[in-house]
C-alpha cells in the first residue's frame, strides 16, 4: 500500500506532481488564457461580482487561505479577508450577500470550517468549497465545490491537500482575474504555462530528498525551530512550522521575516535553527537583511533559494535550492523541502510520522 515507500506521509509528498497534474486536468490548456471551473456552479456575471472574498479553513487550510488571499487580490484585484473557522464564527462577523465565501477543506468534515460556512450563508454569503473529499459535508453545504484532485491522503499531516489546494486557488484567482478585466489574453497565457510547468518543477525538488535528509540529521537534535518568509512566503513559514511541530513534537514558529525584530530575535542564538524562505523575490533584500540579523546572533541559517542566489548562499550554514520560478508559485516549491526535513527530522527521532500523538485526521469536534 505504501508503494515501496516507508511512511504514506512520504509517499503523499512524493504524489504531489502527479496530483498538480490531476487538479489541473480538464481546467486549463497550453496556449489558451481561460481557466474552465463549471463545477463552481456560478454564472461568470455572478462569479466576477462580488465585492470581497473571505477564507475560511482550519489548520494547514487556513495557511493555504492565506496564500489564497495575495492570490485573489494580485490577480484579480478584489479585497480578501481569512479567517480561522474557529474564529469566524464566534464573533458575529460581518459578512453578507455581498460576499463570496470560498471554505477551504481537505476532508470537507472539520467542524469548525463547517459551521464558519454555515454562519457566513445563514447571512446571505455565497459559499464556494476547495475539497478533497467527494461528497463531504463541506461540500454538501457550499453552493459549488472546486475539488482538490490529490487523492486519498492518509497521513494525518496534510502534505498532497495543501499544494492541490494552493493550485486550486490559483485557479479560482485567476479565473475571476479573467472575469473582472484584471488579466490580459497575453498574461493569462503566461499564468496558465507557468501552472503546466509546476508539476516538473516540483520533481527537481523532490529529487533533493537526500540533501534534504543530510540537513535534517545536522538539526534534528534542536528543541527549537524558526521559521522566516515574507509576502507570500510567510504562509509557507507558518506552514513549515505547523509541519514540523506535529509530526517531530520540536516547537517551531513561523514568523513574517519583518516581525522578528518586535520580539522573536531575542530568542535567537547558536543553538536555534533558522529556515529562511530566501527565493528571488521584490523583497529579498529585506529577507537578506533579516538573514544578517540572525546570522550576527550566531543562529544557525538553513536557506531555501536559488542556485544563483550567492547573497542567500554566502549567509547560509546549509541551504536547499530551488528551481527558478514564477513569484506566485514558488510558494508551491518551497512547500516540498520543508515537508522533507519534517519529515526526515520526525523519521530520525523516531516518533510515529502517520499517527503523531494527539492528532487526528479529521477534527469533526469544535
Ligand atoms: C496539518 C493538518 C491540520 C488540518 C486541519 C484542517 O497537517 O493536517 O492542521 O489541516 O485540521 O483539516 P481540513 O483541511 O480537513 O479541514
Amino acid at each position: 500500500e505504501k508503494a515501496g515507500y516507508t511512511h504514506f506521509m512520504q509517499k503523499e509528498i512524493f504524489e504531489q506532481p502527479r496530483a498538480i497534474i490531476d487538479t489541473l486536468a480538464g481546467r486549463i490548456k497550453s496556449g489558451s488564457p481561460e481557466v474552465f471551473l463549471p463545477d463552481i456552479g456560478l454564472e461568470d456575471e455572478v462569479f466576477k461580482s462580488f465585492d470581497r472574498v473571505v477564507m475560511l479553513a482550519c489548520g494547514t487550510s487556513y495557511h493555504a487561505g492565506l496564500i489564497g488571499k495575495f492570490l485573489f487580490e494580485g490577480l484579480a484585484r478584489i479585497p480578501v479577508e481569512v479567517d480561522l473557522g474557529s474564529e469566524f464564527r464566534y464573533r458575529d462577523p460581518l459578512v453578507g450577500p455581498k460576499d463570496l465565501v470560498v471554505a477551504i477543506s481537505q476532508s470537507g468534515e472539520t467542524a469548525d470550517t463547517l459551521a464558519a460556512l454555515k454562519e457566513a450563508t445563514s447571512k446571505g454569503a455565497t459559499a464556494l468549497a476547495i475539497c478533497n473529499v467527494v461528497g463531504s459535508s463541506l461540500t454538501r453545504e457550499a453552493s459549488g465545490t472546486l475539488y482538490t484532485h490529490a487523492g486519498l491522503e492518509i497521513g494525518v499531516a496534510s502534505t498532497k491537500a495543501f499544494t492541490t489546494q494552493l493550485v486550486a486557488l490559483y485557479l479560482l484567482a485567476l479565473h475571476m482575474g479573467r472575469l473582472r478585466g484584471n488579466v490580459s489574453d497575453e498574461k493569462g497565457i503566461e499564468l496558465v504555462d507557468d501552472l503546466i510547468k509546476l508539476p516538473g518543477l516540483l520533481q527537481e525538488v523532490l529529487d533533493k530528498e537526500e540533501e534534504i535528509k543530510k540537513i535534517a540529521e545536522d538539526y534534528c537534535q534542536a528543541d527549537d525551530f524558526l521559521y522566516l518568509g515574507r509576502g507570500l512566503c510567510y504562509p509557507i513559514a507558518l506552514e513549515g512550522a505547523l509541519k514540523l511541530k506535529e509530526i517531530s513534537y520540536i516547537h517551531a514558529e513561523g514568523y513574517p521575516a519583518g516581525e522578528m525584530k518586535h520580539g522573536p530575535i531575542a530568542l535567537i542564538d547558536e543553538k536555534m535553527p533558522v529556515v529562511v524562505l530566501a527565493n528571488n523575490t521584490d523583497v529579498f533584500e529585506k529577507v537578506l537583511s533579516n538573514m544578517q540579523e540572525v546570522s550576527a546572533r550566531g543562529g544557525k541559517l538553513i536557506a531555501l533559494t536559488e542556485e544563483d542566489n550567492s547573497a542567500a548562499l554566502a549567509l547560509a550554514d546549509s541551504a536547499v535550492m530551488i528551481p527558478a520560478a514564477p513569484q506566485t508559485l514558488a510558494p508551491v516549491l518551497l512547500t516540498i523541502p520543508l515537508q522533507l526535513l519534517a519529515y526526515h527530522i520526525s523519521v530520525l527521532r523516531g516518533t510515529d510520522v502517520d499517527q503523531p500523538r494527539n492528532l487526528a485526521k479529521s477534527v469533526t469536534v469544535e
